[in-house]
Order: C-alpha cells, then sequence, then structure tokens
C-alpha cells in the first residue's frame, strides 16, 4: 500500500501501517456550517492535512466542501469521521458511513472511529471491519474507550483499532489508558488538547514560563508536548491567528524536565463526560439526532 506524503510535518504510523499528519485539525462546536467551511479552509491553506469531523458534529458537508474549494487535492489530506451512538449494530453503521460519504462528496474515508462504546458497537466495529477490508475506509479505530471496552472490542474482532481517542489534556492524563494503548499498539489521540481552551489551563504560570522560555505561548507549549509524547493531536480553533499559532509548534523542543512539569500538572479531573458513568451512557444512548 502507497502512503501519502504529508510534506512539512511528522507524521505518525498507525498499526496497519497507514501514517497520519501527528498534528491535525477538530471541528467540534462551530458556530454554523459557514463558519465551519471557513475555518477548514484556513486551517489547509495553513498546512494541517488531517480533519477530524463526526456525523454527530453536522458539519461534513462543510467539510466536504473546504476540501473542495481548498485547492489541495483529495489524496493529500486525511479525513476523519465518527459513527454516532444513534447508528450503531452492523446495518445502521453500514448505512451512516454511506451517508457520511455523500455529506464530504467523497469516495473513501482515511479514518472511521467510533464515537461512544455503547449499545451495538460490536456490529458498528463488525460493519467498519467489512469497510476497511473493502478498502472504503483506510484506518479503522474508537474514542471514549475503556480498558474493560477495548478488551471486549479484541475478543470479538478480527482488525484491532488504529487509535482510541479519548479526553487528554495536561490536566487529565488518564496515564493507565495511555499505557494500555501502547502496549495495544494504539495510538492515543488527545481530544480537548487545549482543554477546550480552559483558562486555568491556558494561564498555567508554569506553562507560561515555559513558553516564555521559547519564545511561544502555552497553547503552543501544550501542543508540543502532545506531540513528544507521541500523541496525534487535534486542536479546534475558529480564529485565523489562532489556527496559525497551533500549527507553528514544529520549530522548537521540549527538554526532559519541562515533559516532566507538563506530565505534573495531571489532576485525574475530567473537564467533561466519563464514559464509565451509567448516567452518561443513558443519556447519550436516548440522544436521536438528524444526521
Ligand atoms: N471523540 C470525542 O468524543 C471528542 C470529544 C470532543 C472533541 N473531539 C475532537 O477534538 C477536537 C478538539 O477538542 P475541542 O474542540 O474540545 O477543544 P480544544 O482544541 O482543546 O480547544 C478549543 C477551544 O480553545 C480555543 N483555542 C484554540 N486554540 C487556542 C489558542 N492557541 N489560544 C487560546 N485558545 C485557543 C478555541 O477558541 P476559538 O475557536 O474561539 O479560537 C476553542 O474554544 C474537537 O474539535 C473534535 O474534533 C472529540
Amino acid at each position: 500500500m502507497q502512503n501519502k506524503t504529508y510534506t512539512g510535518q511528522p507524521v505518525v504510523t498507525l498499526n496497519n501501517g497507514v501514517d497520519i499528519p501527528a498534528l491535525g485539525f477538530g471541528v467540534w462546536q462551530m458556530e454554523n456550517l459557514n463558519e465551519c467551511e471557513s475555518a477548514v479552509i484556513k486551517a489547509i491553506q495553513t498546512g494541517y492535512r488531517m480533519i477530524d469531523t463526526a456525523a454527530i458534529y453536522q458539519n461534513e458537508t462543510a467539510v466536504g466542501q473546504a476540501v473542495k474549494d481548498s485547492g489541495i487535492s483529495r489524496d493529500e489530506l486525511f479525513i476523519t469521521s465518527k459513527v454516532w451512538v444513534q447508528d450503531h449494530g452492523y446495518e445502521q453503521t453500514k448505512k451512516a458511513f454511506q451517508k457520511t460519504l455523500e455529506r464530504l462528496q467523497m469516495e473513501y474515508l482515511d479514518m472511521y472511529l467510533i464515537h461512544w462504546p455503547y449499545g451495538d458497537f460490536l456490529g458498528s466495529w463488525k460493519a467498519l471491519e467489512e469497510l476497511y477490508n473493502e478498502g472504503k475506509i483506510k484506518a479503522i479505530g474508537v474514542c471514549n474507550f475503556t480498558v474493560e471496552k477495548l478488551e471486549e472490542l479484541k475478543a470479538n474482532s478480527t482488525v484491532p483499532p488504529v487509535i482510541n481517542q479519548i479526553e487528554l489534556h495536561p490536566v487529565f492524563q488518564q496515564k493507565e489508558l495511555q499505557g494500555y494503548n501502547k502496549e495495544n499498539n494504539i495510538i492515543t489521540q488527545p481530544w480537548s488538547p487545549l482543554g477546550n481552551g480552559n483558562a486555568d489551563l491556558l494561564n498555567n504560570a508554569q506553562l507560561k514560563s515555559i513558553a516564555e522560555k521559547y519564545n511561544k505561548t502555552v497553547a503552543q507549549v501544550i501542543l508540543r508536548w502532545h506531540l513528544q509524547e507521541g500523541f496525534v493531536v487535534i486542536p479546534k480553533s475558529v480564529t485565523p491567528s489562532r489556527i496559525e499559532e497551533n500549527f507553528n509548534v514544529f520549530d522548537f523542543e521540549l527538554g526532559d524536565e519541562e515533559m516532566n512539569i507538563v506530565r505534573s500538572l495531571d489532576t485525574g479531573k475530567r473537564l467533561f463526560f466519563d464514559p464509565k458513568d451509567p448516567e452518561w451512557e443513558e443519556k447519550m444512548l436516548k440522544v436521536v439526532a438528524d444526521i
């Protein structure tokens, strides 16, 4: 299999041999389709080559349009989307995947992920495995899987996930899950890598002093830390200057001591939803969106 070329930026090789750009662009919480389209075009012009969307974000059409208008060819881009909980199960997931392709105006996906490990996610995985074997998806993975859910998946699958996309930022690092992912050749992909723009995190005094040393911002130091940990990271922004700032992280390197300072900021407290919370699971299983 021929890998795509992503000039001028680091890549991470997934467990099936596919390269993914180490830094991509997230599109959750876009205000509307226009905002999403403009932000994705700006990101691609800046140099980002990996875009992370999901059916539930309801902006796949804008991502697809932005890719068309960007002037960069589809085979230079890595496009990820995710199947939502309401479409879990073998048949439903196959249909949901087709709709995702139509909205994106694409023939294939570089990566397709199970968004949450609820309902009949094993049926969904079977659909993903088939689509992967048919070449319609280049890599398949999961989000928000705990060790227990990854074990359940392992016992009931033939293709292992390439990625586990989980909440992870300096104040919530999930070291045990990171370790499990690593032992099982699954790349950790942090979501909300900047803590969703959390003000306390972005004003942290220790991070500020590291940032000053390199003439960088705190956001850039955090993104650099993610990259040096070996993660594949997907910051989101609709602000053109921040879209550029977040991509401008390949020209400096944190030392061991600085990496340890960031590691020491872990509080073990999530900012968002706990996949193990039964109330959250119940709530998610009831969400039916117009997608
Ligand atoms: N699989 C899942 O369950 C899941 C869950 C959540 C997220 N995700 C994915 O992960 C991506 C990233 O996570 P996220 O969107 O929650 O959060 P994030 O990237 O950690 O942070 C985004 C927020 O930080 C602000 N920001 C961005 N760059 C900044 C900078 N350089 N300085 C100061 N503020 C900055 C943004 O503001 P502006 O936009 O106003 O500039 C926005 O409010 C999502 O877009 C999505 O693709 C996946």
